[in-house]
């Protein structure tokens, strides 16, 4: 059901990550692409979101600048000392300033939290005051315990201060809620450090509740969404887990993978219904693939677009703006880049198109190139419609080629070339009769004299 209240998201990020052994600040450290506080911030998108704040802390420049780039929407809040989640979220207080509705904490190292999850909590808060996300643990370990009697969660205990018959409990606390802001901030105010860890709980937030004779309820999901990740195992694990579910939604999409297992998706993979992937494709980020069209094995592709009826690969590589239309060929050792290939243009073997317009019905011959760079500056190659390029034309941009026009093969064309017209650039061919065998024969006697 859509959300009718605009929410807000506090995203927690201000950790060490110690265990991590690393210089990157923990939540930077990426799955399929993007950082993982990304793909908490991602969590929420079928939310309709009016602010996010990200709690920063440790590595904060760091944390800051990826927010900058992946989340411009989310602003940042620095918690210079880690006093706890519960002080952590207090310094998204000001950001939130005159916003009302509700807030969901989530925690920027815990990347597998689904929409719909955060849809259940949203639609329990219709009858609740605060909503805490619950699992049953197979090893509850050192989770937080949700203290549950008749669908009221009356609080949660941290493990360290939970008596044992409450250490028996199985359920518990993911670390995400959800409660009004303004309500939020004022029971977060009554918080002490007066614990086993010295530090302010945000779960104390449910009993500070219940003391107010305000409702606390659990809304549950499944273990493995919860799944933080601390370390390097922890991470490898979580890309493997993203890439599971990422094949998982693709066909169930209705994309077919020959070989599912040897996909490698994105963060932000599009495939459209009906697009079939060969075995051993690589979708790095911002790539769409339309309905119908047909990536062969082992191609690598970026920040590209293919429309329908496109076919790419095998052996083929579309990097960032590379933007292929209809019915377009992308065959084997071709690169494409910053480049927009019309409908059915071809360029099937060993070839570069760089920073270039290819017309529609376009032929490249193999083994063209390109010449974008001088070694200082990028320029662009515009080629006309149902022109043909020769084999092994170098196109030294800037450069135009007209509609209908053809290149020799070898050509090296360094000037605009009209439409319709036949540029020849290359040496022109001399025979000279008789002329080789007479030179193997003069090679092979010095041979001979020298093996003397
Ligand atoms: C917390 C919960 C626990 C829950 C568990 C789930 C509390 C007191 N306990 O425990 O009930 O079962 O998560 O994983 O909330 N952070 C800050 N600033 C701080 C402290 C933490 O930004 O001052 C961030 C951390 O970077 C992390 C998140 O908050 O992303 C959780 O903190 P962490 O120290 O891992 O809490 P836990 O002890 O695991
Ligand atoms: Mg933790």
């Amino acid at each position: 059901m859509p959300i009718q209240n605009p929410a807000a998201l506090i995203v927690l990020a201000a950790g060490k990550g110690t265990r991590m052994q690393s210089d990157l600040p923990k939540v930077l450290h990426e799955i399929a692409g993007a950082p993982m506080l990304v793909h908490a911030l991602l969590s929420a998108r079928e939310l309709d979101v009016a602010r996010a704040v990200v709690v920063t802390g440790h590595g904060a420049d760091a944390v800051e600048a990826a927010v900058e780039t992946h989340a411009p929407y989310a602003s940042c809040v620095r918690q210079d000392e880690q006093l706890g989640t519960g002080h952590a979220v207090q310094q998204a207080k000001d950001a939130l300033d005159g916003f009302e509705g509700p807030a969901f904490i989530l925690y920027g190292d815990t990347p597998f939290i689904q929409p719909p999850t955060l849809d259940a909590m949203a639609n329990a808060l219709s009858d609740a005051d605060v909503v805490v996300l619950g699992f049953d643990a197979a090893d509850p370990g050192r989770y937080g315990r949700l203290i549950e009697a008749q669908g009221v969660l009356g609080k949660i205990v941290e493990f360290k201060d939970a008596t044992e018959e409450e250490r028996a409990v199985t359920l518990c606390n993911s670390g995400v809620m959800a409660c009004d802001a303004g309500l939020l901030f004022e029971l977060l105010s009554e918080i002490t450090n007066d614990n086993a860890s010295g530090e302010y709980y945000l779960t104390d937030v449910p009993e500070r509740a219940s003391a107010r004779g305000l409702t606390a309820r659990v809304v549950r999901c499944d273990e493995a969404e919860t799944m933080g990740v601390n370390s390097r195992p922890e991470l490898a694990k979580a890309n493997q887990i993203f890439q599971q579910l990422a094949r998982a939604e693709a066909i169930e999409n209705g994309t077919t993978l020959e070989a599912p297992d040897t996909i490698h998706f994105a963060y932000d993979t599009y495939l459209g219904r009906d697009a079939h992937i060969e075995p051993n494709v690589v979708f790095a980020p911002g790539v769409t693939v339309e309905t119908g069209a047909r990536i062969r094995a082992f191609s690598h592709l970026e920040g590209c677009h293919v429309s329908r009826g496109a076919i790419v690969g095998p052996y083929a590589r579309l990097r960032p703006g590379a933007e292929l239309s209809e019915d377009v060929r992308i065959g084997n050792f071709v690169e494409i880049k910053n480049a927009e290939i019309a409908e059915g243009a071809k360029v099937n073997h060993l070839s570069y198109i760089g920073d270039a317009t290819l017309g529609a019905g376009t032929n490249i011959g193999a083994g063209t190139i390109t010449c974008n760079y001088d070694g200082v500056l990028k320029h662009r190659t515009t080629i006309g419609e149902r022109a043909f390029i020769g084999s092994n034309t170098m196109l030294v941009a800037p450069v135009s080629v007209g509609d209908e026009a053809l290149t020799a093969s070898g050509s090296v064309i360094t000037r605009d070339v009209p439409k319709g017209a036949l540029a020849v650039a290359r040496a022109e061919q001399n025979n000279k009769p008789g002329l080789a065998r007479k030179l193997m024969a003069r090679l092979r006697a010095i041979k001979a004299k020298k093996g003397k």
